[in-house]
């Protein structure tokens, strides 16, 4: 089998003097959609900052396309809980903000064109030049999300990216990245705490504990896509036993 493109191994990590994970391990094959659910302050944001090498870790491994994250820091992007845009640049010039942070400039310019397709892939085309003050919340993380796919990463690390939507917006989202994916192939790594959410979008489940946290268990859901839990016996069932779970967790911390 070929390398895991993320994969943790015993990672160990404390933060202001608190065990976060004593030993973490769990990997993401190469164009897989995984969603990583556990508890507020379980540290799954932290993971995704492992892995973009913007901290890192005090024991065990994390190596990312079999490298450690500060070699592979070009294959990944992020898509964060709010979009983070320049607010004095339009949306094609916000797309075109991580080419340019990376390579500069002139490849930034050279990859307009690019940019004006993934604006379009988002359903954007028609938006170019607004400022995001002129953009709708759901429009903002759009934008953010065809930033991150400018870079042509092969991984997409997202926190949240639908949490501050409304439903209808989150919905619609959702459903374009699930294409968007499928379209593109990239490795997706998709950090939730929406239960329904990693349902709906994941090929595999990766649930974890509270502090010091741990793999408790790593789901595989093979049913075709497009998901609806409505009217699907075994999805529900699924998420009725991730709802126990997740209770169990937030209930009784110590136990688990
Ligand atoms: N710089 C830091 N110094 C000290 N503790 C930190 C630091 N960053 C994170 N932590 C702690 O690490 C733990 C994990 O944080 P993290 O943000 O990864 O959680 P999370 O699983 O993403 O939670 P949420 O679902 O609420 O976003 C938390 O207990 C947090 O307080
Ligand atoms: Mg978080």
């Amino acid at each position: 089998m070929s390398e895991p493109q993320i994969r943790f191994e015993g990672v160990g990590l404390t933060l202001g003097g608190e065990a976060i994970y004593d030993d973490l391990s769990f990997s993401v094959e190469r164009g897989e959609f995984v969603c990583l659910l556990g508890p507020s302050g379980c540290g799954k944001s932290t993971a995704l900052r492992l892995i973009g090498d913007l901290l890192a870790a005090k024991s065990g491994t994390v190596t990312v396309g079999g490298k450690p994250p500060s070699q592979a820091w070009q294959d990944v992007a992020f898509v964060f809980q709010s979009p983070r845009l320049a607010p004095w640049r339009n949306a094609l010039e916000n797309v075109l903000l991580g080419v340019e942070l990376r390579s500069g400039r002139a490849q930034a310019r050279q990859s307009e064109a690019r940019a004006r397709e993934l604006l379009a892939l988002v359903g954007l085309s028609d938006s170019a030049h607004k400022y995001p003050s002129m953009l709708s919340g759901g429009e903002r993380q759009r934008v953010a999300i065809a930033r991150a796919l400018a870079v042509d990463p092969s991984i997409v690390l997202m926190d949240e990216p639908f949490s501050a939507l409304d439903p209808n917006t989150r919905r619609r989202l959702r459903s374009e990245i699930e294409s968007i994916w499928q379209r593109t192939g990239r490795t997706v790594l998709l950090v939730t705490h929406d239960i329904e959410e990693a349902i709906v979008l994941a090929d595999r489940i990766v649930l974890l504990s509270n502090k010091p946290t741990r793999v408790l268990e790593s789901i595989s859901v093979e049913v075709p896509r497009p998901r609806r839990l409505s009217g699907h016996p075994d999805l529900q069932a699924l998420r009725e036993r991730l709802q126990r779970l997740f209770q169990s967790l937030e209930t009784q911390p110590e136990e688990l």
